[in-house]
């Protein structure tokens, strides 16, 4: 089975790359900033770990950095699944911990809004199929699932809220929707890993919550990661 992980920032992929001693490839995408780290697992198994790369000194974050890195990631793995691997805002009032780490259970777009057209709304918030093997692997790893919603910012606007509220939407993120967006025109399995930085209801400034939470999220993100790669490969 090839693995392949989508994941936006070096700092969210660092300690599972570190854990799986996953080698570099050198300039697997080209001119692209995306990076690929390989790692064979078995003889039949393969993890694959795409990681966005940079502009401007940091990071790239969004959708459109995440749309670019799957398609490339599945054009040139040609992977059974893809896993977009990542941190996310979530509500204390559902129960949320910094650390936390759930399994998407749906993924949809809470910022892009065409209001007035059934059609196009539809396809506006996306609301992707993801792999069937996520209830599986959450029941059988004992994890939390949760709907995942996708945004341009890192703020939370009152319509972002309303159309969370609205469609049952737990995990905030910037990527997932946009992963699974490809994932769905070309027909490959998704799955959403989401490790929680902040928390929406909590009162604090989102980007100084979000800092000094990264490197324990990326942990816990990293402990998820190698029990749901052990349960895929032993399956
Ligand atoms: N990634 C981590 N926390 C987030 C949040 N609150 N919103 C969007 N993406 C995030």
């Amino acid at each position: 089975m090839k693995i392949c992980y989508i994941v936006a920032m070096e700092a969210e992929a660092k300690p599972f790359v570190e854990k799986f001693g996953v080698e570099k490839v050198e300039s697997a995408f080209g001119k692209l900033p995306c990076q690929l780290y390989q790692h064979r697992l078995s003889e039949k198994d393969s993890l694959h770990i795409v990681v966005n790369g940079q502009q401007h000194g940091s990071s790239l974050i969004g959708c459109e950095a995440a749309s670019i890195t799957t398609l490339k990631a599945i054009e040139t793995i040609q992977p059974d699944i893809v896993i977009n691997s990542g941190t996310c805002g979530a509500f204390k009032k559902n129960g949320a911990e910094i650390g936390k780490v759930y399994i998407g259970n749906g993924v949809m777009f809470h910022d892009r809004r065409v209001m007035g057209d059934d059609k196009w709304y539809t396809q506006s918030i996306g609301n992707y199929r993801l792999s069937k093997l996520s209830e599986e692997i959450a029941a059988a790893l004992n994890m939390p699932m949760g709907k995942v919603t996708t945004g341009s910012s890192l703020d939370i606007q009152p319509c972002d809220l309303e159309i969370m509220a609205q469609h049952g939407g737990e995990l905030k993120d910037m990527e997932g929707a946009a992963v699974a967006f490809v994932c769905s025109l070309l027909d490959i399995p998704c799955l959403l890993v989401k490790s929680v930085t902040d928390l929406i209801d909590g009162g604090e400034n989102t980007l100084d919550e979000f800092l000094r939470n990264l490197a324990h999220a990326s942990e816990e993100l990293s402990k998820a990661n190698v029990r749901i790669v052990e349960h895929l490969i032993n399956k």
